[in-house]
C-alpha cells in the first residue's frame, strides 16, 4: 500500500473496486468472532439497538473523517495526519493508533489461528463430527495445547508478515472482490439453515426483543462503540490509507454509508447462522470469546453435508481474517518504513515478529497461561477489551478533533465531498463537540469513571 502512497496517481480502478476492498478489511472475524460474543454478553437484542446508534451516529461520521483525510492528504497512514495537521497534539492520534493495531494484532492472529485450526479439523474428516458431541470440551482442549495453539498462530502471523513484505496487497484486493461475494452467499445460505433450527425463535426472540435493563446499562454502549469501531475497522489510519486511492469524483458519504450498512448486515447474518444453534443446543450465549467456535460445530453437524459447507466456510473466513490481518500489520510497517526508511521485507519481518512475540503468552493463555478460574477473562480478553473499548475510541476522539479544529469548515466540508447541504453543516459540527464528548461519556462510563 505504501508503495503506491507515495504516486499520486494510484487509484482504485473502480467505485465498486473500492467498495469491496474496503469491505474486505471491514469484514473479518469482527463480524463473525467477535460480534456474535459481544451481542451474546450484552443481552443481544439491547445491544443490536446500542449497535445501531454507534454504527450511524459515530461510525458513519467517523469513516467519512478518516476517508477524507485519506483522500485529501493522498498520504498513508502516518504522513497523513502530520500533513493535515503538523502540530504536536496531533501526533498523538497517530500513535495511540499504532499501538491499538499492535495490540490487535497480539491475538487477532490467534483467533484466525482457532479457524485454521478447524479447517484442518474438517479437511482431516477425524473426530467427533456428530450432533450432541462435547465440541466445547473439544475446542477447549484445542486452544488449551500449547504446540497446537502456537503452532496455528505462527502459521497465521507468518503468512501475514509474507504478504505485507511482498507487498502483493492490491493483488489480495483483487482476490478479495472475488471471493467476498462467496463468503456472503455462504453466510446466507447457513444462517437460512440456522433458521430452520428448533431454536430460531428462541434466537430471533433474543436478538431482536430489547432487554430494557440490558439497554440502561452505560456498559451495553461502550460494548457497542468498541464492537462498531472494530468491526468497521476505525481507530487507526487502515481506511485513511484506503481513502487515499479513492477517486476525487466518488462521494465519500454515500461509499462510507453503504461500507457500515454492508458490514452490518454481515455481523447480523452471521448472527442469525450462530444463535439459533445457541438456542438449540443449549450454549450459553454469554459464553465469551469462544461462543461462535462452540456453536458453528453444532450447526455443522447438525445439517446434511455439514463437513463440506464446514470446509467452505473456515477457509472463507480464514482469508477475510487474514485480509483483516494484512490491513492491521500495514499499519505500524507503513510507519517503519517511511521513519527508519527501511525496505518493506525487512520491515514486516522485524516489526512482524516483534508483534508475534508478544502474542505467545496470548496465545497460551488458554492453556499454560490461563487464569484459575474457568469463567475468568484470559489474556486475549483483556488485550481485546483495552484495544476496542479504550484504544479505538481514543483514536477516534483525535480524528474528530483533528477534523473539527485542525481543519476549517469549508476544507474539512469540501473534502469529505459535503460541501453544500445541512448534512455537511451537521458533519463538521458534530466532529468539533458532539461526537467527541459522546465517545468519552460512553467511555468513562462504560469503564465506571464517571
Ligand atoms: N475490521 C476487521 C474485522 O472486523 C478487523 C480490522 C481490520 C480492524 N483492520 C482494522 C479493526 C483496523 C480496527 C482497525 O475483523
Amino acid at each position: 500500500m505504501t508503495e503506491q502512497a507515495g504516486k499520486a496517481a494510484a487509484e482504485w480502478t473502480s467505485g465498486h473496486g473500492f467498495l469491496l476492498a474496503a469491505l474486505g478489511a471491514a469484514v473479518g472475524l469482527g463480524n463473525i468472532w467477535r460480534f456474535s460474543y459481544v451481542a451474546g454478553e450484552n443481552g443481544g437484542g439491547a445491544f443490536i439497538i446500542a449497535y445501531l446508534i454507534a454504527v450511524l451516529a459515530l461510525g458513519w461520521p467517523l469513516l467519512v473523517a478518516e476517508l477524507a483525510i485519506g483522500r485529501s492528504s493522498r498520504g498513508d497512514a502516518v504522513s497523513a495526519f502530520a500533513r493535515i495537521a503538523p502540530a504536536r497534539p496531533w501526533r498523538w492520534t497517530g500513535w495511540i493508533g499504532l499501538v491499538a493495531a499492535v495490540a490487535i494484532l497480539s491475538y487477532y492472529p490467534v483467533i484466525a489461528g482457532w479457524v485454521a485450526n478447524y479447517l484442518w479439523f474438517y479437511i482431516q474428516g477425524t473426530g467427533s463430527q456428530s450432533v450432541g458431541a462435547d465440541h466445547a470440551a473439544r475446542f477447549q482442549a484445542a486452544i488449551a495445547d500449547p504446540v497446537q495453539a502456537l503452532s496455528w498462530f505462527f502459521l497465521v502471523m507468518a503468512l501475514t508478515i509474507a504478504t505485507v513484505a511482498a507487498g502483493v496487497e492490491r493483488g489480495i484486493e483483487r482476490t478479495c472482490t472475488v471471493l467476498m461475494p462467496v463468503f456472503i452467499l455462504l453466510l446466507v445460505l447457513l444462517a437460512g439453515y440456522g433458521l430452520s433450527l428448533d431454536g430460531a425463535g428462541r434466537a430471533m426472540a433474543f436478538l431482536f426483543t430489547p432487554d430494557w435493563n440490558a439497554l440502561m446499562k452505560p456498559q451495553t454502549y461502550l460494548a457497542a462503540v468498541g464492537q462498531a469501531f472494530f468491526s468497521i475497522g476505525l481507530g487507526m489510519g487502515v481506511l485513511v490509507t484506503y481513502g487515499s486511492y479513492v477517486p476525487s469524483r466518488q462521494s465519500l458519504p454515500r461509499a462510507a454509508l453503504m461500507l457500515v450498512i454492508g458490514d452490518t448486515i454481515i455481523a447480523l447474518v452471521a448472527g442469525l447462522m450462530i444463535f439459533p444453534a445457541v438456542f438449540t443446543f443449549g450454549v450459553n450465549p454469554a459464553y465469551g470469546s469462544a461462543l461462535a467456535f462452540i456453536a458453528l460445530p453444532e450447526v455443522f453437524a447438525a445439517m446434511p453435508g455439514g463437513r463440506w459447507f464446514a470446509i467452505a466456510f473456515f477457509l472463507l473466513l480464514s482469508i477475510a481474517a487474514l485480509t483483516s490481518a494484512i490491513s492491521l500489520l500495514e499499519v505500524p510497517v507503513a510507519w517503519v518504513v517511511a521513519r527508519r526508511g527501511w525496505g518493506r521485507g525487512r520491515a514486516a519481518f522485524v516489526v512482524g515478529s516483534s508483534i508475534l512475540a508478544l502474542g505467545v503468552p496470548v496465545a497460551l493463555g488458554h492453556g499454560i497461561l490461563a487464569p484459575s478460574g474457568a469463567s475468568e477473562a484470559t489474556l486475549l480478553d483483556h488485550v481485546d477489551r483495552v484495544s476496542s473499548d479504550i484504544l479505538l475510541p481514543l483514536s477516534a476522539i483525535g480524528v474528530a478533533l483533528l477534523v473539527g479544529w485542525a481543519w476549517n469548515a469549508p476544507t474539512a466540508r469540501s473534502a469529505a465531498g459535503l460541501s453544500t447541504g445541512r448534512l455537511g453543516l451537521l458533519w463538521h459540527t458534530s466532529m468539533r463537540v458532539a461526537v467527541p464528548l459522546a465517545i468519552g461519556l460512553v467511555m468513562s462510563r462504560g469503564l465506571g469513571w464517571i
